[in-house]
């Protein structure tokens, strides 16, 4: 009998290593034939630690298991999936779980990581096997053809950057991944990383073959040291059964790769300053052109794609560019795993394809609020996306749908806020936190970030509130149009959506009599 008891980062905070602990115990201690397999995190946050145990009927789960419930779950029959207070049922059932459309995460949570027998039997290296005998202009029209835009945040065709790097001349040339993650409230990079690293390095490696880069890196941030030890380990058995080396999968290909970690800026999950850090050097943002497509990894072509990008490059060349783009709507093809959090009933990773309506993510998919409280605002797309209304809940999740809102999808990061929120806090927050985080290279952003927090503060004392709204708001128009890059750029949709859409917020506070 197996049973499945997750090794995520955040099923760790919650207490899994113990609960792991205290079932092993048990097993040992009732002299029982089973053992314990830690696989990633399902996405289901509110339910871990999750586990699991496999039946003839399925797999059956338990959560949130804390380690002095691990006796009890034994006594009721843990192993032949018994009842008990906790049990959920056949995991594949559980409403969350059940609804979504996982491609990218399609083993996440079902596979022991740092299993390569697991990864194959659930449809793994299937897409390498079919690019290492495509032409590279084949590979790159499949990802073109299947829709699929840079998951990062700014939706940048992936399949066009890939022939921008294909077409460059270059003795070297770089892929380079973007996992510094950085945004609040997103977390699908790392539940990769951690549940399915397999899937990231195949994917680096098809995008290595279709652009003629023979090394590869993966760029993250030091407060992911569980992502950081999986991508390693995976990376090293990669090796040795010669996926990653000289000769990808016996074939003519060579191609390896390394983890790199960051100090934690969050200006390094923009790309060029990304590239500045990797090569060693002070993480501050390079003026664009020349892009990194072209000059990028000490200077020679580079493709910089996010984590999810480049992992769900395998099921592409897997079921195929049609298959995949059957999924979505409009420009937005395919799936994105939308991450839930902030104030909400039921926080997860939930992988859909787009076009879901934000009312139906907020109120359905997370359940409302977790105080219980109507919700206010939610801010979509990190901490320089927009605080939208529930007036506004019927915006389906489209990176042009939320762009004609002056909104932005971003890392597809929501986080969400009851009606106890103060959205002028929030909007100085916004201004706060660029001040924090600039580079400092140009000056809207530098100078125009601490002048915002400024600004937000006299409208809160009740000084000349007119004036300086009117000023908060030419000063986003400056940071917006005159920035360098998106830190600066985007500041302003925090702090704009919060004015525009919570005007009552941004009125003076009323004078308390003494
Ligand atoms: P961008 O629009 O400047 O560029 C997008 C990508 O396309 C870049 O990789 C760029 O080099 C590439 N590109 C543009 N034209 C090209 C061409 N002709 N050929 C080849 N490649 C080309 O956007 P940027 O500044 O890279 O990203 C901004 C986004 O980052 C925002 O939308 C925001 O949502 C997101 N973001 C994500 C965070 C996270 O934690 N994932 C954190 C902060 C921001
Ligand atoms: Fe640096 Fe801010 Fe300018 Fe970006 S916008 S280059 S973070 S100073």
């Amino acid at each position: 009998v197996t049973i499945f008891v997750p090794r995520d980062a955040a099923a760790l905070a919650l207490g899994a290593e113990k609960v792991a602990k205290a079932i092993a115990h048990e097993i040992e201690a009732r002299g029982l034939d089973a053992k314990v397999v830690r696989n990633g995190s399902r996405g289901m946050l509110w339910l871990e630690p999750l586990v699991e145990v496999r039946t003839e009927h399925g797999r059956i789960a338990y959560g949130p298991v804390k380690a002095g419930d691990v006796k009890g779950l034994f006594d009721a029959g843990l192993l032949t999936g018994g009842d008990h207070p906790l049990c959920l049922g056949l995991t594949k059932e559980i409403p969350f779980l059940r609804q979504q459309t996982r491609l990218t995460f399609s083993r996440c949570g079902v596979t022991d990581p740092l299993s390569l027998e697991d990864y194959r039997h659930y449809q793994g290296l299937k897409g390498l096997e079919k690019a290492i005998v495509m032409t590279p202009a084949e590979i790159v029209k499949e990802v073109t053809d299947s829709g699929l835009r840079g998951r990062g945040g700014a939706g940048f065709p992936t399949g066009i950057k890939w022939k921008t790097v294909m077409d460059a001349a270059g003795p070297q040339k770089y892929i380079v991944c973007n996992a510094d993650e950085g945004d609040s409230a997103t977390f699908a990079d790392r539940m990769i990383m951690e549940g399915d690293p397999f899937v990231l390095i195949e994917g680096m490696t098809i995008a290595g073959i279709a652009t003629g880069a023979t090394r590869g890196y993966i760029y993250t941030r030091s407060e992911y040291p569980h992502a950081i030890a999986t991508m390693s380990q995976a990376i090293e058995i990669a090796r040795a059964a010669g996926i990653l080396g000289p000769s990808v999968m016996g074939s003519a290909h060579a191609f390896d790769m390394e983890v790199r970690s960051g100090a934690g800026a969050y200006v390094c999950g923009e790309e060029t300053s990304l590239l500045n850090s990797l090569e060693g050097k002070r993480g501050i943002v390079r003026a664009k052109p020349p892009l990194p497509a072209l000059q990028g990894f000490l200077g020679r072509p580079t493709v910089v794609n996010n984590v999810i990008s480049l992992a769900s490059v395998p099921v592409i060349m897997d079921r195929g560019a049609a298959f995949y783009r059957d999924f979505g709507m409009g420009r937005s093809r395919g799936t994105i795993p939308i991450q839930i959090a902030g104030n909400v009933k039921y926080g997860g990773l939930y992988e859909t394809a787009f076009g879901l309506s934000l009312g139906e993510i907020v109120d359905h998919i997370g359940g409302g609020t977790a105080s219980g409280r109507p919700v206010k605002a939610v801010q979509v797309g990190g901490p320089l996306g927009a605080y939208f209304p529930r007036a506004l809940f019927d915006t389906p999740f489209d990176y042009e749908a939320f762009a004609a809102k002056d909104g932005l999808i971003g890392h597809a990061g929501i986080t969400v806020f009851d009606d106890t929120a103060d959205m002028l806090k929030q909007a100085r927050f916004a201004m706060e936190f660029c001040a924090i985080e600039s580079c400092g290279k140009c000056t809207p952003c530098r100078i125009g970030s601490t002048r915002g927090v400024e600004t937000a503060d006299k409208i809160r004392q009740g000084i000349e509130p007119e004036k300086n709204k009117a000023l908060l708001a030419d000063l986003c128009n400056t940071m917006k149009f005159g920035s360098l890059c998106a830190l600066g750029g985007f500041t302003p949709y925090p702090v704009m959506s919060a004015m525009t859409h919570f005007p009552e917020d941004f009125e003076p506070a009323p004078m308390v009599e003494a």
